[in-house]
């Protein structure tokens, strides 16, 4: 490409990606596995708009949140409405909920759902402005059990992927009833530190002192190393909440660390907050987390329903995975002359329908260069259609991994690939 036309190429956004189709191969594999996992614990999917009202993410994300006060992609549309591409998506699983009444469906509900989200961030290794989330929300669950169950679910996901050196943060945020004593106190102790703190964080000092907890800056972070800590001020209910949760967790096996700082950066928390983070990984080391929100569907005008989710990084939940593709494999057709090449149209489109994927290539070409071309595509299987071919009805078949050769009809050749195919995928999955 010349410098002129670099200059005249379009890039993609700064902070978004294109996932090319090897890289896309390992993300279906996640993406199933992920699927697969949530259906085992009843999850069903729910597809709710990229686009949203402004207003849901200001009201459930929190207006004192970092999400909401400086990374959300908003818009005016041309009907004059703001609009945002949503950074997250339980407020989007909330409004649906309202809005179709899925309150009235058996109890407890749950959604699972796979897709892209925007934040207006710095992107760096592990962040971007378009990421993607697998999340999973349960509502009409008071049970600190669910709580549990999913983190024992995501711990499933991360083993069948192949994520390794993960450790579970918890911790519980209180509620209502608790958490203005402890703001309180909060907002005291931050008042004496104020001047040590970024202008950013002495500005929720007023607002919302929890915030301070999220800041990454180490003079904040040391600041608030001296706050009062919530466990301090949680409400008998809260505290029961917490100890039953761990208990479950501990039927699990599952081993976690008690984090009294870990308040999240979302607002809408109460009790049960977690992490799941990766020792080792730099600053972004978070590839999951989540919690309870017990008023959120309330809060909105909706029915006192309960929730409590999680919501894993897609993308950084890649970088530490140690899932290999396995690549694709495709019979290729040598033919010769137009006869065969109507031929091997018809003999594609049948093996097709029987499951095996194919590779046409149309131009006429001798047999050496069919193969150098089948070699280069890396096609698994040469079926040889020529003339003498086509008058016996009986077709060549190499197998370009084992260098076998085999003779019969396309049916047998046919049953010949997929026997072949299935021993080899069922060696793969068992190395
Ligand atoms: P969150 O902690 O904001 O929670 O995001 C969940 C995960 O999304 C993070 O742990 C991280 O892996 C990934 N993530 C977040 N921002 C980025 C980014 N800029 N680039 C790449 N990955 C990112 C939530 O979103 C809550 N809705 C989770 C939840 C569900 N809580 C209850 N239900």
């Amino acid at each position: 490409m010349s410098r002129e036309q670099k200059q005249q190429a379009i890039s993609s956004i700064k902070g978004t990606r294109d996932i090319l189709p090897e890289e896309a191969r390992l993300w279906q594999m996640v993406e199933e596995s992920a699927r697969k996992i949530f259906e085992l614990y009843g999850f069903r999917e729910l597809r709710a708009p990229i686009i949203e009202p402004t207003e849901l993410f200001e009201k459930g994300t929190g207006a004192s949140s970092d999400i909401v006060t400086k990374e959300m992609y908003t818009f005016t549309d041309k009907g004059g409405r703001s609009v945002t591409l949503r950074p997250e998506y339980t407020p989007s699983v909330v409004r649906a909920i309202i809005e179709h009444r899925l309150d009235l469906q058996p109890q407890p509900l749950r959604f699972y759902y796979i897709g892209p989200m925007f934040r207006y961030d710095r992107p760096q290794k592990g962040r971007y402005r378009q990421f993607h989330q697998l999340d999973v929300e349960v509502f009409g669950e008071k049970d600190p059990a669910v709580d549990a169950e999913i983190i024992e679910m995501a711990h499933r996901l991360l083993q069948a992927v192949g994520v390794e050196g993960v450790t579970i943060l918890v911790n519980s945020v209180g509620c209502p009833t608790c958490r203005p004593a402890y703001g309180q106190a909060l907002r005291e102790a931050a008042a004496r530190v104020k001047d040590r703190l970024c202008p950013d964080c002495q500005r929720k000092v007023e607002i919302n002192p929890l915030r301070i907890f999220d800041c990454k800056l180490e003079n904040c972070q040391a600041a608030a190393r001296t706050f009062p800590l919530i466990n301090d001020f949680l409400c008998e209910d809260c505290r029961e909440h917490f100890r039953q949760f761990l208990i479950y967790l501990d039927l699990y096996h599952l081993s976690y660390k008690i984090e009294p700082t870990l308040v999240r950066g979302l607002d809408y928390y109460t009790k049960t907050t977690f992490e799941l983070v990766v020792e080792n990984f730099g600053a972004q080391n978070a590839i999951g987390g989540g919690g309870r929100y017990d008023n959120m569907v309330k809060e909105f005008g909706g029915p006192d329903l309960c929730g409590t989710g999680l919501a894993i990084g897609l993308e950084r939940l890649l970088l530490v995975s140690k899932i290999e593709a396995i690549p694709q494999s495709y019979a290729y057709f040598a033919h010769r002359g137009e006869q065969a090449k109507q031929a091997s149209l018809l003999a594609a489109s049948y093996f097709r329908s029987c499951g095996i994927p194919c590779l046409l290539e149309f131009k006429e070409r001798s047999l050496k260069s069919h193969f150098s071309r089948a070699n280069k595509i890396a096609a698994t299987w040469v079926v040889i259609i020529g003339e003498d071919e086509l008058a016996a009805g009986e077709f060549q078949l190499k197998d370009m991994l084992r260098s076998k050769q085999y003779k019969g009809s396309l049916e047998q050749l046919a049953r010949i690939i997929i026997d072949k195919e299935s021993s080899r995928k069922s060696a793969l999955s068992k190395e």
